[in-house]
């Protein structure tokens, strides 16, 4: 008889997600086990758990979401669980702490409908967040270059430090202090795109300061709360053109993360040694818009 789905949900948060529990039954998990509060000193035997329970041609049928707010405890968490695994005793892993790998990925397909990455000029702005972290390692990654926006400059620079660290190549980031309105401008007159992926309800850019921006292709607010990240973005606008521009607001891009969530989910069970990233989630968003397309 063939295994059932089994997801295991290590949040990091009090109470363990609502939200990435019905995802994942959406997503065909037959049976969900949620752990909350969990740290990467407790993962050890809650890993061994799901290796040691059915034999490694089953394994595939068992996988780990690590999720809840908190990004950096999130990384430690699935971290402790890779460095858990070993072989043939594997299950497949995917991170997605606060959305943050499928919103990235989202974010940055959505740009791709209108640049070829490669070569461009991105602002990111408050690149040092969660989400902005990963959408200007993304687009490094993709060959772009990248401004990494901030209120602070050595916020900026940290981050990219951290990106170098996780082998990005560095050479394709720049430190902009956004609050400076002469450097965004100047930084604006250069880009091909914005992506703004400030705090709930922060403005970082307005109206004015966006018409700066006479090479942008694309612009995206990933915020969803009044006001906009960037003034003008409606939040349901998707690639709504403005002049020679494509706008995108946070439900805009919502949609795509949305399915690139599920898909990754449902990507866990086709092998057992998979660890789903934000690249890995971009791939999987990639592969849904070519099925899209081809229809
Ligand atoms: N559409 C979706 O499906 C979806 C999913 C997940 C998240 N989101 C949205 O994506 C955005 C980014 O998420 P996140 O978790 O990365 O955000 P976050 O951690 O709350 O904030 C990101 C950055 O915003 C800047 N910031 C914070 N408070 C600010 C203020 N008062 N004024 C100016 N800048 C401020 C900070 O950068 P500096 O300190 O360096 O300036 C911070 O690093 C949020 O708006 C979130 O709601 C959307």
């Amino acid at each position: 008889m063939a295994k059932r789905k089994i997801l295991i949900q290590l949040d990091t948060d009090n109470k363990a997600s609502v939200f990435d529990g019905v995802v994942a039954v959406d997503a065909g998990v037959d049976h969900l086990f949620q752990y909350a509060n969990v740290r990467a000193e407790d993962v050890r035997d809650l890993v061994h758990g799901a290796m040691y329970t059915r034999g490694p041609h089953d394994l595939h049928n068992t996988a780990i979401f690590v999720g809840g707010s908190n990004v950096v405890h999130g990384e430690a968490v699935a971290a402790a669980a890779r460095d858990t695994l070993s072989d043939p005793f594997r299950v497949s892993i995917m991170l997605d702490s606060n959305g943050a790998n499928s919103t990235a990925a989202a974010a940055v397909l959505c740009a791709q409908q209108h640049i070829q990455i490669n070569d461009s000029i991105s602002i990111v702005l408050a690149g040092t967040g969660p989400v902005g972290q990963r959408v200007c390692r993304i687009l490094a990654n993709l060959g772009g270059k990248v401004f990494v926006g901030s209120r602070s400059v050595e916020r900026s620079q940290e981050t990219i430090d951290q990106l170098a660290r996780a082998n990005v190549d560095p050479s394709r980031l720049i430190p902009l202090r956004s609050e400076d309105p002469e450097l965004l401008a100047a930084a604006l007159y250069r880009a091909n795109a914005v992506i703004a992926c400030g705090a709930a309800g922060v403005k970082l850019m307005s109206a004015q300061q966006l018409e700066f921006g006479k090479s942008l292709q694309v612009a995206i607010d990933l915020n969803a709360v009044s006001p906009a990240g960037i003034e003008g973005i409606g939040i349901m606008d998707k690639g709504v053109q403005r002049g020679t521009r494509a706008d995108y607001g946070a439900l805009g891009v919502g949609g795509l993360k949305m399915k690139i969530h599920k898909a990754s989910v449902a990507a866990l069970f086709e092998s057992n040694h998979r660890f789903l990233d934000c690249q890995e989630m971009l791939t999987i968003g990639s592969d849904i818009l070519a099925a899209q397309q081809s229809v």
